[in-house]
This record gives C-alpha cells, sequence and structure tokens, in this order.
C-alpha cells in the first residue's frame, strides 16, 4: 500500500461512475441506547457482509460511568477482533497549506509523511488477564497483560515491511525492549522478518524517545512500525504536525474480509453540538476506504482533490484556523467540499 494522502497537482481527472450502497448500523453508545450492548451481532454481521466499514467515532460522556465489558469502547474493539483488522495504518502527512496551523514551526513540519502501522488486535488492549481484585494488603488493584505472539508480530511487521519498501525505503521499530519482554520479543521477531526485506533499512527505538523524535524532527521518519497501544499514543502526537487531531483518517486492514476505516480522532465531546469539528480525517476515511477497501483509486483522489481545494481556497475550521484565513463551521466545511467535488467533476 502506498502513502494514503498525497496532495497531489498533476493528476489526470478521470472519471468513475459508481453506485454506492449505505446499510447503517450502531455501535458505541447509540447501541447501547438502542440494544443495551456496545455491539449489537447485527451490527457485526452487517460489518462482515459488507465491502467496507465507515465508522465514525465511538464514545462520551454518557456512558463514561459502565462497567468496562459495557462501555462504548469495548464495542469498537470488538468490531476490529470481529473483523480481524489487525493492521492498522494512520498516515500524518503535512499538507503544503498547513504547514503555518501546526504548533511547531512549519520548517520542522514542511513536507512531513510518516506512516504509523499499528498493531491493532493484540497488545494490551486484549491480553489476559485482566480486570480488578484486591491484593494481600487488601488494597484494590487493576491489571492488564501486554502480550504479543511471534505470529502476531511477524504479520504486522511484513505488512510494515511492504509499506515501507513502496515508500522511502525506511522502517522504524518503536517498542521498550529495555524494559518489557514483550518489547524484546517484539524486536527479535520484526529483525528477523527484517532479513527478508534488504532493501528496507530497519532501526529501533524506545518509544520514549520515539514521541521526543518525532516532536523534534518528524522528518527523520518515514514508515514506524509498534504495538497496539504506542501507536495509539503515537498517532495522536504526530497528528499535531499535520495541524490538528481532526486531519488525521486511518485504515485497518485484515488478510481477508472487509476493512474499518475511520479517524483517528475520537467524538470530541468537549464540542458536540457546536458545528465547529473538522470533518476532514472523516472524509481522508472514506477517500483510503475508497483506495484500500473498495478498489476505486479514481474516487479516493477525488475525495484528497476536493480536501485539497478547500485548504487552497483558505477555508479552515476552528483547529486549523490562522489569521487570515475563511472560518467555516463542519457543515459550512462540507458545504465548501461539495462545491469543490463539483468542480472537480466538471474538470474531468
Ligand atoms: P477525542 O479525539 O475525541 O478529542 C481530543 C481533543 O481533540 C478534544 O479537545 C477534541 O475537541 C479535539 N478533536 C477531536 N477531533 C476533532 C475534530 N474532528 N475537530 C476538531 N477538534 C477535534 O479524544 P478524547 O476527548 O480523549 O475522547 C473522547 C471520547 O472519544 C472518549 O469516549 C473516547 O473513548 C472516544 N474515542 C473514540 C475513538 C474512536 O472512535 N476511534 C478515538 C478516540 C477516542
Ligand atoms: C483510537 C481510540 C481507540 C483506541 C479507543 C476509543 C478504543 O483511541 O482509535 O485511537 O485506543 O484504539
Ligand atoms: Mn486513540
Amino acid at each position: 500500500m502506498q502513502q494514503a494522502f498525497r496532495c497531489s497537482q498533476s493528476v489526470t481527472r478521470e472519471r468513475e461512475d459508481v453506485n454506492f450502497q449505505f446499510t447503517e448500523a450502531p455501535i458505541g453508545g447509540a447501541a447501547i441506547d438502542a440494544t443495551g450492548s456496545p455491539l449489537p451481532e447485527e451490527t457485526l454481521q452487517i460489518c462482515r457482509q459488507s465491502d467496507a466499514v465507515l465508522l465514525a467515532a465511538i464514545g462520551g460522556f454518557k456512558w463514561d460511568q459502565l462497567p468496562p465489558e459495557q462501555r462504548p469502547e469495548r464495542g469498537l474493539l470488538g468490531l476490529r477482533a470481529g473483523l480481524g483488522t489487525f493492521a492498522n495504518l494512520r498516515p500524518a502527512v503535512v499538507l503544503p497549506h498547513l504547514a503555518d496551523a501546526s504548533s511547531l514551526k512549519r520548517e520542522v513540519v514542511e513536507g512531513v509523511d510518516i506512516m504509523i502501522v499499528r498493531e491493532l488486535v493484540g497488545g494490551i488492549y486484549f491480553g489476559q488477564p485482566r480486570g480488578f481484585t484486591t491484593n494481600q494488603q487488601g488494597d484494590r488493584v487493576g491489571f492488564n497483560t501486554m502480550i504479543y505472539s511471534e505470529p502476531e508480530v511477524e504479520r504486522i511487521a511484513h505488512v510494515a515491511f511492504q509499506l515501507a519498501q513502496k515508500r522511502q525505503g525506511r522502517l522504524c521499530s518503536v517498542e521498550k525492549s529495555n524494559v518489557l519482554e514483550v518489547s524484546m520479543l517484539w524486536k527479535e521477531v520484526v529483525t528477523r522478518v527484517g532479513e527478508q526485506y534488504p532493501d528496507v533499512e530497519l532501526t529501533h527505538m524506545y518509544v520514549d524517545n520515539a514521541a521526543m523524535q518525532i516532536i523534534r524532527n518528524p522528518k527523520s521518519f518515514d514508515t514506524i512500525v509498534t504495538g497496539n497501544i504506542f501507536g495509539d499514543i503515537l498517532s495522536d502526537a504526530a497528528s499535531m504536525l499535520t495541524g490538528s487531531l481532526g486531519m488525521l483518517p486511518s485504515a485497518s486492514t485484515s488478510d481477508d474480509g472487509p476493512g474499518i476505516f475511520e479517524p483517528v480522532h475520537g467524538s470530541a465531546p468537549d464540542i458536540a453540538g457546536q458545528d465547529i469539528a473538522n470533518p476532514l480525517a472523516m472524509v481522508l476515511s472514506a477517500a483510503m476506504m475508497c483506495r484500500y477497501g473498495l478498489n476505486l483509486p479514481k474516487v479516493a483522489e477525488h475525495l484528497e482533490r476536493a480536501v485539497s481545494a478547500a485548504l487552497d481556497a483558505g477555508y479552515r475550521t476552528a483547529d486549523l484556523h490562522t489569521p487570515g484565513m475563511k472560518k467555516v463551521g463542519c457543515s459550512g466545511m462540507g458545504e465548501v467540499l461539495t462545491r469543490c467535488m463539483v468542480n472537480d467533476l466538471r474538470q474531468s
């Protein structure tokens, strides 16, 4: 898979007529309210029978006090596990228009193009045993298990090496092997898999250093491969290179069956109902869905060009706003994108 989103000026505009058939199914809070379960069996069945799953964010204050297994987040984890989408691609690409929107200096972020490959159905998110108990002193304790098997590391390593081959040929494996046995195994297996990819330059980095280097010198990274929790944290950090968490799309794929395409961000409950959320991560996730999930690359380019044109015309949601730009809300950005798509079709 090539990089997910490049702002291209010189593409051929070819029309591709497609009809999408949408089926909506509840997950997370909406599903809890409707059925009592964060992932109703019917939702999982509908997803399994679809060509791709476009997923809106789950979670919110209303459901935060529920027991762990009933929370909206468990619905999302159940869907990922149920579809076996072990390879989560999270591209952090700094668009030329947005180099000044980042909280970091333009010269640090300009040209950044990082692909984070996050293992998505293993690690501490799924390891057993987990739960709450009481220790010998009578104190309550919470515990989780961070666990990876060799085959789990091997399959994500292959995905990452093959992606790196199509990119700049540099792969950085991020773990914590100075402390954790699970990371020692991770490093050993990634190194072994790397022998099959002599054209890819493999480096290793501890996650604490990686978090710092992503901020200090993001252009030193090409492709990153890492475990579930480290990938979760590093992708949120990397999002700020691009200007906003509201810019980061993702694609989660399995060996076969439908992929899940969703923004990296959550439901942003702190700004709910204000019509100020940035919709671009969702639109770019739909583009990733077209490219990787539905084999409709021209439709993906069409969506990406609309995003590029909207930014080029100076439209910004509040999270990306800089002086001199035209501030729009979430629905306003939607209208701008629609106009840009119509213009784009006229040129095809
Ligand atoms: P969040 O990503 O929802 O929000 C973090 C911060 O970024 C907030 O200040 C929010 O306003 C801002 N933000 C996020 N998306 C934005 C957008 N599109 N435009 C503008 N600003 C945006 O993370 P959180 O606040 O830690 O979690 C809120 C809820 O979302 C929780 O219930 C969490 O479990 C859930 N969550 C879901 C997903 C998912 O569905 N994939 C991902 C992350 C968090
Ligand atoms: C993400 C989210 C999820 C995760 C949560 C909501 C389960 O933070 O997609 O990044 O941690 O994977
Ligand atoms: Mn996250």
